[in-house]
């Protein structure tokens, strides 16, 4: 029986099994059991609201009587929260000190003094930069017959593009997607004591890192984010070294996490369409339409956090200061009340407002670059690659939160 807050309802049951590989597969039928259940839902296993529904996941996310953290108004204690385990102190205090995990007033320092390398203006001057990286990358795998294309190519792009935006030497740029993998252990459900030491151990190295880089950038002024920010640093009180350690780690982790992610499930959303890969491959003038609709479709960041910061009812529920939301973005962007045949892949599917890169304060910084770069990545693969197709069935990586592909093999 549909009741608006699902009391009573085992979202387990409903087939909301973050961990087994059917659900990450495809959480979408599960979805759709937990949107008719109800609006706010609680999970036993996390003891986490699960919010399934568009109109709430929007509503909630620009709401500020919820937030990323909790620690700019209250301790863990007052919270009724555990202290943090000490071998997380790392990886907590790494995190803490990047912009999706403030809140105003430091948010909003924070983000404006990087925010101006993101602008859209400032984004489409980088477009030629990003086919130029584009156009290398397809020329080393054109006549390679059978490949990856998430090593080859959807890893590639946005990892160099953050690394060149940042000023990260090219020698080093490899430990980056190791240390973000690492980090990113601990934003699945339920992170074990092993993923919190290994984010830990990558949260040191990778701020070591960034201090000797900063320590180099001082003597040796360049023109890049890190060079830029740098000064910002010495001039007075307006950005702290943790501060900026803290977000750039941030801007280069989320800077490719995603969009390698959703060039994988973009492209397996496709080969399961064949008839909207031949309209697109017929039309590629459909390309921003389409990533916009690949991105609704499937998303590679199904879930946000949100704490409660003061007594609240959502639907008829009581919610308390020191628990938690957890926003369904896959299930908001598959709703029938925000979307048309949402099930279907549409690509040329307008309007599209797609909860893919979040909404209100902490809305996406990289949006403009993300949109740049799978237009250039999906753009460039239809134009130089016109027949590329899918080699094997591929597998997904155990992950849920933040969900894509172990590999794409792909035949060119
Ligand atoms: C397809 C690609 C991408 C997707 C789907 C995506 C998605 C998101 C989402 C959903 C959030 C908000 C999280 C929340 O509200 O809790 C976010 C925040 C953020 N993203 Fe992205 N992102 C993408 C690419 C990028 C890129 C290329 C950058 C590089 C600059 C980036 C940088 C950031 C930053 C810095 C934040 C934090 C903003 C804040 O807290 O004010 N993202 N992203």
């Amino acid at each position: 029986m549909r009741t608006a807050s699902g009391t009573g309802v085992d979202p387990a049951a409903l087939g909301f099994r973050p961990r087994d590989l059917v659900f990450i597969a495809d959480p979408y039928p599960a979805y759709a059991e937990l949107r008719a259940a109800g609006r706010i839902i609680h999970n036993p296993e996390t003891e986490q609201w699960i919010i399934p529904h568009y109109e709430d996941v929007n509503g909630l996310l620009r709401d500020r009587r919820f937030g990323r953290t909790y620690l700019h108004l209250a301790t863990h204690r007052e919270m009724g929260r555990p202290e943090d385990p000490l071998f997380t102190a790392a990886f907590w205090h790494l995190i803490r000190n990047g912009i999706l995990d403030m809140e105003p007033p430091d948010h909003t320092r924070v983000r404006r003094l990087v925010a101006k390398a993101f602008t859209p203006r400032r984004v489409q001057e980088l477009r030629p930069t990003v086919q130029r990286l584009m156009d290398g990358l397809i020329e080393e795998v054109l006549g390679a017959g059978e490949v990856d294309l998430i090593s080859t190519v959807a890893e590639s792009l946005p990892v160099t593009v953050i690394a060149e935006l940042l000023g990260i030497p090219e020698a080093d740029r490899h430990h980056l997607r190791p240390w973000s993998a690492e980090i990113c252990r601990m934003y699945e459900l339920n992170p074990t004591e092993e993923d919190g030491r290994a984010a830990s151990a990558a949260a040191v190295e990778f701020s070591d890192y960034l201090r000797e880089l900063i320590r180099e950038r001082r003597q040796h002024p360049t023109e890049d984010l890190i060079g830029g920010l740098v000064q910002v640093i010495d001039q007075g009180d307006r950005l702290t070294e943790d501060e900026m350690i803290g977000t750039c780690v941030l801007l280069l982790n989320a800077g490719h996490e995603a969009t390698v992610n959703m060039t994988g499930n973009g492209w397996w959303a496709l080969y399961r369409n064949p008839d909207q890969l031949e309209r697109l491959r017929a039309d590629h003038s459909l390309v921003p339409r389409a990533i916009e609709e690949l991105m609704r479709y499937d998303t590679p960041l199904q879930m946000f956090e949100r704490w409660v910061l003061e007594d609240v009812e959502i639907h008829g529920v009581p919610v308390t200061p020191g628990q938690e939301l957890a926003l369904l973005f896959g299930s908001a962007n598959r709703d029938p009340a925000a979307f048309d045949r949402p099930d279907e892949l549409d690509l040329g599917r307008e309007p599209n407002p797609h909860m893919t890169f979040g909404a209100g304060i902490h809305f996406c910084l990289g949006a403009p670059l993300g949109r740049v770069e799978l237009e250039t990545s999906f753009g460039t693969l239809l134009r130089r690659a016109p027949h590329m197709e899918l080699a094997a069935e591929p597998e997904w990586k155990p992950n849920y939160i933040i969900r894509g592909l172990r590999e794409l093999r792909v035949r060119l």
